[in-house]
């Protein structure tokens, strides 16, 4: 069956008076209207604990959107049975028929759902309407189309055969039930993590993280429409440590999808690693987590295509991506134009709640991310080797506000350029311009993580040298372009070191994983 590579799903852009915005807007106002009540989903069913737990908007603290049921270990192990009684049947259907399921949520997000979608992630998670949309709607959609796609033509890889004899490969799914583990940041990581495994005829226990349960529960219903059946994919709001507890320890674990923290992920491993031998095979461990991005200028770069490219690297859904621009490498050449521009575009984006399209900022995610910023933001203020270029106020009466902050450091190893701080934080060290070799020799060994990265010239021999001496620093390599921002099918996603296993989202080499080949040799 051939399904051919899919187009990207169009960007649409939400401009004054635009019908998407009118949806939008009276999504919006429908979704803040009525307070919901979500149940997670096992077997199939809307389980309801009556252990309500609030959710509220982080830019609108005092408003209530609803409740989620929140859960324990015995929904863990009523998520792990109804996903292993699911198993057989969802491994066995028609590869067309799983793919169908996927294909029809996508166009459901597209046609039906796209302001739902939008509209829970942007008062959830305190994400704007242009964010939302290019994560909800357009990054989901293709991440289920594109994955099809490329589902397909891994089925279609087979061996060569002989006369007499016939060799095949057949794909499986794995063995026992698939763990996915979402972070907050991207509604469409959880659309992809869940579904990926999935798709290769997994059957999956899905937690996502409480902050993006408003999100999350929509597309669980949209997968439910588009005809998932029971048990395939379980959706649960448990606490990790009890979830972690249960599924490693359990003999039909089969691996684990997960986007999150670089300290979760290493002690995921870390148990995993100690319960070998209760599984019935070696688990697959698949991790994004964490970054520490760099944005490095040549002294032949464009000083506005540098200052542009932080501003938005650094600053879009306030710095809470994974591959935010966080620390910038200026030479001094360029260093005060650069300097001088970037803060007049941090002056001009206007912050506030995301129901306001023109506020660029919203807040942050939660208190504890709010707090933690700020330290990093108040520690600078008061050291030496650390000045406040703008921003650095915080304010958390109406909701989690951080203005979006730029530190310029004198020392290149300085706390915030070396530890990774998930918010609208960016700092800047400016490099005399003729030591451009030994800067990028810095900028390697000070990178612990390796997610993303961008190079800033017009020389093409200064990119070239970058894109060799910076070969581990970053699994997405950008070079003239913020470091932000990876399309489904264009640059497949994913770091090494401390920032993940690299298996690239959204492409084959993820999908690999989530496959266990049979090869079968048939003489006649
Ligand atoms: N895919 C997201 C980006 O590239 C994380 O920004």
């Amino acid at each position: 069956f051939n399904y051919p590579l899919p187009a990207n799903e169009p960007v649409l852009n939400y401009a004054p008076g635009s019908p998407e915005k009118e949806t939008l807007k009276k999504t919006l106002a429908e979704l803040k209207k009525k307070e919901i009540d979500i149940p997670m989903y096992i077997g199939g069913k809307a389980v309801k604990t009556g252990n309500r737990v609030a959710i509220h908007p982080p830019h609108e603290i005092a408003f209530t959107l609803g409740h989620y049921h929140a859960g324990d270990e015995k929904h863990i192990k009523q998520a792990i049975d109804a996903a292993l009684k699911a198993k057989e049947e969802w491994a066995n259907i028609s590869w067309e028929n799983r793919a169908a399921i996927f294909l029809k949520a996508a166009d459901l997000i597209a046609t039906k759902y796209r302001s739902y979608m939008n509209g829970t992630t942007m008062l959830g998670q305190s994400k704007n309407a242009y964010q939302a949309e290019i994560d909800s709607a357009c990054e989901i959609i293709d991440f289920l189309r594109f994955n099809v796609h490329y589902l397909s033509e891994i089925y279609r890889q087979q061996p060569i055969s002989s006369p007499g004899i016939h060799n095949r490969l057949e794909y499986r799914p794995l063995e026992g039930f698939v763990l996915a583990v979402t972070p907050f940041n991207f509604t469409a990581i959880g659309g992809n993590l869940p579904t990926s495994a999935a798709m290769c005829g997994n059957v999956v226990v899905w937690k996502c993280a409480e902050t993006q349960i408003y999100s999350a529960q929509m597309f669980m219903r949209i997968l439910k429409e588009a005809g998932l059946p029971d048990g395939v994919i379980n959706l649960v709001f448990v606490p990790g440590a009890t979830l972690g507890e249960i599924c490693f320890n359990h003999p039909e674990f089969a691996g684990v999808h997960f986007t999150g923290s670089t300290g979760v992920f290493n002690s995921m491993w870390k148990t995993i690693g100690e319960n070998m031998g209760k599984y019935k095979s070696y688990p697959r461990i698949v991790g994004e987590t964490g970054g520490k991005d760099f944005v490095v200028a040549h002294k032949s770069a464009n000083p506005d295509a540098v200052a542009t490219a932080l501003a938005r690297g650094a600053f879009e859904f306030q710095g809470q991506k994974c591959s935010a621009a966080s620390r910038a490498y200026i030479p001094s050449n360029i260093a005060n134009e650069v300097k001088n521009k970037l803060v007049a575009q941090v002056k001009s984006m206007k912050m506030g709640t995301v129901e306001d399209f023109t506020n660029f900022i919203n807040a942050v995610i939660d208190q504890r991310s709010y707090e933690k910023i700020k330290k990093y933001i108040d520690n600078a203020k008061k050291d030496k080797k650390a000045k406040i270029l703008v921003g650095g106020n915080c304010d958390r009466k109406k909701g989690y506000f951080i203005e979006p902050t730029v530190i310029e450091t004198t020392d290149p190893k300085y706390v915030t350029m070396c530890e990774e701080i998930f918010g609208p934080v960016l700092t800047i060290y400016t490099y005399d311009a003729d030591q451009y070799e030994k800067t990028l020799a810095l900028v390697d060994a000070t990178s612990p993580y390796a997610l993303t990265g961008s190079i800033f010239a017009q020389d093409k021999s200064a990119i070239d040298l970058a894109t060799n001496k910076l070969r581990n620093a970053a699994g997405n390599f950008y070079v003239n372009d913020k470091p932000t921002g990876a399309v489904v099918g264009q640059q497949p996603f994913g770091g090494a070191r401390a920032s993940g296993t690299n298996d690239k989202a959204g492409s084959q080499l993820n999908l690999y994983r989530w496959l266990s080949a049979r090869t079968i040799k048939e003489t006649f």
